[in-house]
């Protein structure tokens, strides 16, 4: 617990708040035995699958699986961060909030932040104004107008333009009252390297405003009206402004996003101004080509299925391959759009017009078929060289990909493709992830802590493993035999892992289970898991007898990897010639005793 007046202030929130009346606010529901039903605002469908359990204080959606407490619907449906939802609860309810004391520093900073905000906001209405409304701003109009840029586009992004001045817009905020430190903390203005005084960093540009989530002015792109160099110039690190964390134009499509299910990611401003100005709108920009981590999982809040429509040239998709990678470890499904004709999606979407890019989006190649086709299109295999460049190439992906069939039918293609059996294929595919795992080993030290592939659990597991949190949920009391029993090492589900540590953390804190683990902000697929174990159908027959039989299941299957992976660790050992092959065969023999005597128990 960080802060105990919040802790407090949130349980009471929370326990004196009517889930169905807050969701009925958004979602019109219908009382079907003890839950609510509606049609999920989270995803488009006609019959509801959307429920609300207010004795449990969870809703949670069977079509999209999206779920949680009132806090965590508010955050979803207005798009906040926890701490506003709460604000919104309080106001709602009309609960004052609880007054920390804010230390000199932080009050300072927040005084500091805000300033920055809003010299950002008026450097926007002062651009759009140069723009719209001035004559300075004549080239720039003719420049979009040219560019397709229609004025609902100026208006939409409230694009702008910065004077070809070196200081028209310092003296003029000067003159408001801005202080000279707050436009260089802003990157609006530079300091004067000779003598005294500040200089705006934004001239003769047309200028795009780029928001945060929240819609703030965190920062500007500029753009030249030539050919001159950079093409643009983006705000440099400020403190409200991090070019890794910023996806261009999100602020206004994550609703798209999340209704449609899909992200479309674009390199650049233009891309997205275009593609929205045509109605395609579940699209953002990662602002130039470094795409990171950071933003996908920004993204990943709204949908897991990501396009990336990256610049057709080698830059773009070397991008596109570094994107894939960060998305795909962070377990989202990713396609990617090639554009046929050597041009970025602005220019595409003009020239052949929206319809024809909603076709490249459907027929997206799925990753793996993307990198099989890059690595066959890429390489000459007439020769042997060449084959073995290939499967070098494309054993990776294989390796890494999930679904079994995909990879069987790529597998045979390659092998069509190359003249070489399927088997060399597979061996190569064998030995790559016995040797990843090897790396992991030897990364973890000495001392090879075995982890379990969550992958690989199978439904038995989940299911013991999502009944035991259900018991627990229902009577905290079985819990010291629980942990008598069962280790935190033998759950192998992230998510299960961290909900059932969370409930024993409370226990041995000796507080109220439900209401502690409410009250956490705990990661979103913990949260939106928990929130289905409630609702899951549960016989209670002889529940002392379910909880063993949940805790054999659980065990065997961890012994179960265990053994395995000792067993690779002896084979590889034994293939180095290294001795101590024969520990890990020792350890696995005693695995297996242990695991044949757990079957009869
Ligand atoms: N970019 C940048 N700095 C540069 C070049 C590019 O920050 N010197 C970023 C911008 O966000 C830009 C994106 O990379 O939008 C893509 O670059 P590019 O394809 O060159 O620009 P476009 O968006 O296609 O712009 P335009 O159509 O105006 O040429
Ligand atoms: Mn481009």
């Amino acid at each position: 617990m960080k802060d105990s007046i919040y802790d407090d202030f949130i349980e009471n929130l929370r326990s004196q708040s009517d889930i169905v009346s807050v969701i009925s606010e958004y979602v019109p529901l219908k009382k079907k035995g003890k839950n609510y039903w509606g049609c999920c605002p989270f995803h488009q469908e006609k019959s509801p699958s959307f429920s609300v359990t207010p004795d449990k204080g969870f809703f949670y959606c069977f079509g999209c699986q999206t779920g949680g407490n009132v806090f965590n619907f508010l955050m979803k449906i207005e798009n906040v961060v926890f701490m506003d939802a709460v604000k919104l609860l309080a106001q709602k309810l009309n609960l004052p909030l609880p007054q920390r004391e804010k230390s000199a520093e932080e009050v300072a900073r927040d005084k500091e932040l805000s300033k920055i905000w809003r010299a950002n906001k008026m450097a926007e209405e002062f651009f759009y104004a140069c723009l719209t409304k001035t004559s300075y701003g004549k080239p720039a109009r003719e420049y979009l107008l040219r560019r397709g840029v229609t004025a609902e586009s100026i208006n939409t992004f409230k694009i702008g333009f910065a004077p070809p001045a070196w200081d028209k817009l310092s003296s003029a905020f000067l003159d408001r009252g801005i202080e000279p430190e707050i436009l260089l903390k802003a990157g609006l203005a530079s300091e004067r390297s000779s003598g005294t005084g500040i200089f705006d960093r934004f001239r003769n540009r047309i200028i795009f405003p780029i928001r945060d989530l929240r819609g703030r002015v965190v920062g500007f792109g500029g753009r030249v009206l030539d050919d001159s160099q950079p093409k643009y110039l983006n705000t440099a690190e400020t403190p409200v402004f991090n070019k890794r964390n910023i996806l261009f134009g999100f602020d206004s499509a994550y609703k798209f996003i999340r209704e449609s299910g899909q992200v479309i990611v674009v390199e650049g401003y233009m891309d997205v101004v275009t593609a929205r100005n045509f109605g395609i709108d579940n699209v953002v920009a990662s602002l130039g080509t470094a795409f990171t981590a950071d933003q996908a999982k920004q993204l990943m809040r709204y949908t897991n299925e990501f396009v990336f429509a990256y610049d057709s040239d080698a830059a773009g998709q070397m991008a596109t391959i570094r994107a894939l990678s960060i998305v795909r470890n962070l377990g989202a499904s990713v396609k990617i759009l090639t554009i046929p004709d050597g041009k970025d999606p602005d220019g595409f979407i003009t020239k052949h017009g929206p319809e024809a890019f909603k076709k490249l989006i459907a027929e997206a190649a799925p990753l793996l078929d993307y990198q099989v086709t890059q690595a066959l299109n890429g390489i000459d295999y007439s020769n042997l060289e060449g084959k073995v460049a290939v499967v070098a190439k494309v054993v990776p992906a294989l390796a890494e990909a999930d679904n079994a069939v995909e990879v069987n039918a790529h597998i045979a293609q390659i092998s069509q493709s190359l003249g070489i059996d399927e088997s060399a294929i597979r061996s190569e595919v064998s030995k790559f992830l016995a040797q990843s795992q090897k790396d992991k080993n030897v990364k973890m030290g000495k001392t090879i802590k075995m982890v379990a592939l969550s992958k690989n659990i199978d439904s038995a597991v989940i299911q013991a493993q999502r009944h035991i949190i259900r018991f627990i949920w229902e009577d905290d009391t079985i819990i010291p035999y629980i942990q008598s029993q069962l280790s935190l090492d033998e759950i192998q589900n992230d998510q299960h892992r961290e909900i059932i540590k969370m409930l024993f953390d409370a226990y041995n804190m000796k507080k109220n289970i439900q209401s502690f683990v409410l009250s956490m902000t705990m990661n979103e697929a913990a949260n939106t898991e928990l929130s289905h174990i409630l609702l899951i159908d549960i016989q209670h027959t002889d529940v002392s007898k379910q909880v063993d039989d949940c805790i054999k299941t659980i065990r065997l299957s961890y012994l179960n990897h265990l053994y395995e992976q000792h067993r690779l660790r002896a084979d590889e050992l034994q293939r180095m010639g290294d001795s101590r092959f024969l520990q890990e065969l020792a350890e696995s023999q005693r695995i297996k005793h242990e695991i044949s005597k757990l079957h009869y128990l």
